[in-house]
């Protein structure tokens, strides 16, 4: 069965398999992915596709999870290049078992509670800076987080 035999499915056509592929149209329909996401996800590394003879994309059904996670990421403010770190190790061009995806879950985790850790930190210095209002190069961590300024030289650095 060609590519163009399955995403040309009729009602009373072959059923979908695992393996089916589905045209960049499908695609954006099932995720709620814009077409132009997907060819940017795609262009990052995140996503893959294939072209049939006349240079349409068509992605391997497993793709969706992918654009699932990106989806959610991407509604949690994970930068895009975090994500395609947590899916290194999850292959493109096959199925990934379940094992591949457990290890990119705990990867991902691990990532979630850095990001946990960070906000929270982030929060405290906030909360403190709104109530503070010094706007202190030497105290302020929001503003000079390490005293990195100091190695620019004495005074206002960005005030
Ligand atoms: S504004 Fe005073 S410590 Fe940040």
């Amino acid at each position: 069965m060609t590519r163009s035999d399955m995403t040309d499915r009729r009602p009373d056509g072959p059923r979908p398999t695992p393996d089916d592929w589905l045209a960049i149209g499908e695609v954006s329909a099932r995720t709620g992915a814009a077409v132009s996401a997907l060819r940017f996800y795609e262009e990052l590394g995140l996503i893959a596709s294939e072209r049939d003879g006349r240079g349409r994309r068509h992605y391997p059904r497993h793709m969706l999870r992918r654009i699932a996670l990106i989806s959610v990421a991407k509604r949690i403010g994970i930068p895009l290049q975090d994500l395609k770190e947590a899916f290194a190790d999850v292959p493109l061009d096959r199925p990934p078992s379940h094992q591949e995806w457990q290890r990119a879950s705990r990867g991902w985790k691990l990532r979630l509670e850095e990001r946990r850790q960070t906000i929270e930190r982030l929060e405290a210095e906030l909360t403190g800076c709104i109530g503070c209002g010094c706007l202190s190069m030497k105290a302020c961590a929001l503003l000079n987080p390490g005293d990195e300024l100091a190695e620019e030289g004495v005074g206002a650095r960005r005030l």
